[in-house]
């Protein structure tokens, strides 16, 4: 099952990659000052961030940083 979304705060990557694209955002700090993600568990922070570098909003296989 492929990772495509926040689940803590119920925000898929495809929206905040949309966001991403309207506002050229960059960085993941950007993006959360217009939409709040990413705070809870924090497991999907990876991935939004390599979402913002190649545009990706699934992913197949895990990101560890
Ligand atoms: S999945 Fe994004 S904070 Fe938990």
């Amino acid at each position: 099952m492929a990772v495509t979304h926040c689940i803590c705060s119920s925000v898929s990557f495809v929206e905040l990659k949309n966001i991403a694209d309207e506002h050229k955002i960059k960085t993941i700090e950007e993006l959360r000052r217009i939409k709040p993600f990413g705070l809870s568990c924090k497991l999907c922070v990876p991935y939004v961030r390599q979402m913002l570098r190649d545009g990706r909003t699934a992913f197949d296989t895990p990101i560890i940083e």
